[in-house]
């Protein structure tokens, strides 16, 4: 990501400009196509222009709220971003509503782009900003140069007024260009006061406190981390009673511990979640009723030429805190509502993969979901081949698209779940103990083909499905 470099402003002046007007637009009357060669067909992108990181995710009133950095005027980064906005009722199906969160003006015509954050309900009304009947949904977001800024919305989402005091917590005067960033805020069940992560190069992970969301206290840092923290605790093993907690940036890397609202402690890590090749920036939705921890990535540097759009989301993930053989770890695994979009179901139990015989000649498609258990048995190689790049498992390691990852065969066999779009491809092996999320070069060849080398192998149980596209076609 390139940086560039706006001088630090501070002063009154500033800051009442900042108070001016607040963000609000008619659901979008542009007719999306969504008919592109490129266009992924089960994973968001936006209509137009530049996307990256995952911004505000918030369930409120039955829907899902996806944020993301937006550059509206153009299919590049720039540093002047906007929050694009779409909201889905069951996290296939996106609408997308015109941009939420906008570039604040400042001193000399410039502006202060809408860097990343986080969205959350606040049902007690601590920041004061309920105008009526519904729940606020907040977002807190970096403007750059400016600081971390809030703004709340009582319509669901549909408009946003920027709070009147912002920035809630102002930029340190030496930052020039790598700024502070990316607010994640919680409310904190046991302490009974709002928390707030943001990254601060160089040092880590600050978290702060706040009572009313308007007033910040800086109370401790976690070193070593880079961007888009966040933090959230999990049952180990589904154990309500074994709930730790789990603090993560941009890249995956995450350590697991206690956080008791004024710091993180490790108990273990820094581990990996995703070791594909564009995994990045992931976040977790806030408020989903039913319990689960939901995440989504951006699909960093998938290549688009000549799309109206630039960039991709992974597919959401549900997280979970397992006991493996080699310790705790999260794992994460394609949400459930995926299954609602197969068609043309093939299934195979207890077959022999012979040596060198592909069992899925004749199945293609663009969108597929293929879940497989292999038994390698004599084989010495096992391979999965999608639109002609190999998945590829041998001596206990699992690899694709120039990722790799150790995958130990739990007895005897390993289990695969591997989702094509056209231009992704997202490996997950034993139920997401193992995840590499990678964009895949586009191919006029949609094949796949399941072979064996070395020897026979068994297997287990397999289903290929096409996937639906989730476009208004
Ligand atoms: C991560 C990131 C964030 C920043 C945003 C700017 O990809 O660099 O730290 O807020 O992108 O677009």
């Amino acid at each position: 990501m390139r940086f560039l470099s706006h001088p630090v402003l501070r002063g009154t002046f500033f800051f009442g400009l900042l108070a001016a007007g607040g963000f609000a637009m008619a659901d979008n009357p542009v007719p999306a196509r969504y008919d592109e060669p490129l266009r992924p067909q089960f994973h968001f992108t936006p209509q137009k222009g530049w996307m990256n990181d995952p911004n505000g995710l918030v369930f409120y009133g039955g829907e899902y709220h996806l944020f993301f950095q937006h550059n509206p005027n153009g299919t590049d980064w720039v540093n002047e971003l906007h929050w694009g906005h779409a909201v889905s009722r069951d996290l296939l199906h996106w609408k997308e509503l015109p941009d939420a969160i906008h570039p604040l003006p400042m001193p000399g015509g410039r502006v202060a782009g809408a860097w990343s954050g986080s969205g959350f309900l606040d049902p007690g009304n601590t920041g004061g900003f309920r105008t009526g009947a519904e729940s606020p949904i907040v977002v807190a977001w970096t403007a750059t140069g400016l600081g971390q800024c809030i703004a709340y919305s009582s319509d669901r989402g549909r408009s946003f007024t920027p709070f009147s005091g912002n920035p809630v917590l102002p930029m340190a005067p030496d930052r020039h260009g790598d700024w502070d960033r990316d607010p994640k805020v919680y409310w904190n069940e046991d302490a009974g006061y709002w928390t707030m992560a943001i990254s601060v190069t160089h040092k880590g992970v600050d978290f702060y406190s706040s009572p009313d969301l308007q007033h910040w206290t800086y109370r401790s840092t976690f070193p070593g981390l880079f961007e888009c923290p966040d933090y959230f605790p999990l049952a180990v093993d589904g154990k309500e009673k074994r709930r730790k907690w789990v603090l993560w940036d941009a890249s995956s890397r995450y350590y697991i511990g206690q956080f008791d609202g004024v710091r993180f402690t490790a108990e273990s890590g820094p581990f990996v979640l995703d070791r594909g090749r564009n995994y990045y920036a992931a976040q977790t939705w806030n408020g989903v009723p039913d319990g689960r921890r939901i995440s989504i990535a951006w699909m960093r540097d998938g290549k688009f030429p000549g799309m109206p759009f630039n960039q991709q989301m992974g597919f959401p993930s549900t997280l979970r805190l397992r006991t493996l053989p080699e310790g705790i770890r999260l794992t994460k695994m394609p949400v459930s509502e995926l299954d609602k979009l197969h068609f043309d179901t093939r299934r195979w139990r207890g077959a022999t993969l012979k040596l060198e015989e592909n069992l899925l000649r004749g199945i293609s498609g663009d969108a597929l979901d293929v879940q497989a258990e292999l038994e390698p048995e004599t084989a010495t190689a096992l391979e999965l081949r999608v639109h002609g790049e190999p998945v590829r498992f041998t001596k206990g390691t699992l690899s694709a698209l120039g990722a790799t990852a150790p995958l130990p065969l739990d007895h005897g066999r390993i289990r695969l779940r591997v989702l094509v779009d056209r231009t992704s491809l997202e490996v997950y092996g034993n139920d997401g103990a193992v995840s590499m999320t990678s964009a895949l070069p586009p191919s006029p060849d949609n094949s796949l083909a399941l072979t064996a080398a070395g020897g026979d192998a068994k297997v287990v149980s397999l289903t290929v499905s096409r996937v639906r596209s989730v476009w208004p076609r």
